[in-house]
């Protein structure tokens, strides 16, 4: 696994225009994360997506240094988004190529050079996820869960150590979010996820609870669960 580490990171936002010039969105928080799984839950607007996207430099620290497998995201930022991949709660968000097999090609322009050849590796790709017959579709036709699977294969066809995962079944119905839940819990790739899916919590190896911008309890998921739980009454 893959050593993710916070240390006294802080995360301040300006307010241009706001009654107050800076909103504090993270306090300081120190963490050194090892587990193959860790859940982030708690309350929206709390700073699971901060946390999560301080891992791979999306949210740059105010204060305070972030590492992966020692590497300082601020400064070794491409190196370390080889490592980690990120999936967004909306696919749409990273689907950006009008078909679907050049979205995968996209993904993999690093791995593979010669544009052939890459076009192949993405329809392989494609066809481990049972996405094959989908290949020159606009990724518009696709529906949510296809389009979420889409996302992932294309994230996981770079083969990142780690993948970090912002809710990617809240817009999900109840069966392909179990379908990407399902195939998130079989990777080998150790995962960051945030979700307000306590069945998928309860099934990582740590939880953070975080509230207001703070980690407020952290450790076994049946715990940590539990107290969210007692939180809301
Ligand atoms: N760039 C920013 N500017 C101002 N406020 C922000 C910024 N980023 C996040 N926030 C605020 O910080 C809080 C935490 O946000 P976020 O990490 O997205 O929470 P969550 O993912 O738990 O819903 C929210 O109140 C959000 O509005
Ligand atoms: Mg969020």
């Amino acid at each position: 696994m893959s050593r993710i580490e916070l240390d006294r990171v802080g995360v301040r936002a300006a307010t241009p225009g706001g009654p107050v010039p800076e909103v504090t969105v993270l306090r300081e928080t120190t963490l050194d994360l090892t587990e193959q799984r860790i859940a982030l839950i708690g309350p929206n607007g709390s700073g699971k997506s901060t946390l999560a996207r301080l891992v791979n430099g999306l949210v740059e620290p105010t204060s305070g240094r972030v590492l992966v497998d020692g590497l300082d995201v601020a400064k070794k930022g491409r190196e370390v988004r080889r490592r980690v991949g990120f999936v967004f709660t909306d696919p749409s968000a990273q689907l950006v190529m009008p078909t679907v097999v050049e979205d995968v090609a996209l993904s993999l322009r690093h791995q593979v050079r010669a544009r052939e050849a890459r076009t192949a590796a993405a329809r392989a790709v494609l066809a481990s996820y049972g996405l094959d017959e989908l290949a020159d579709r606009s990724v518009h036709t696709l529906s949510g869960g296809q389009r979420q699977l889409l996302a992932l294969a294309g994230v996981l066809a770079t083969d990142p150590a780690v993948l970090v995962a912002d809710e990617p079944t809240t817009l999900l119905d109840l069966r392909n979010a179990r379908m990407i839940g399902d195939l998130l819990f079989g990777l080998p790739q150790q995962l960051v996820l945030a979700t307000h899916d306590l069945d998928l919590a309860l099934r990582c190896d740590r939880a953070l609870l975080i509230d207001d911008g703070a980690v407020v309890a952290d450790g076994a998921p049946a715990e940590v669960v539990a107290r969210y739980r007692a939180t809301v009454g």
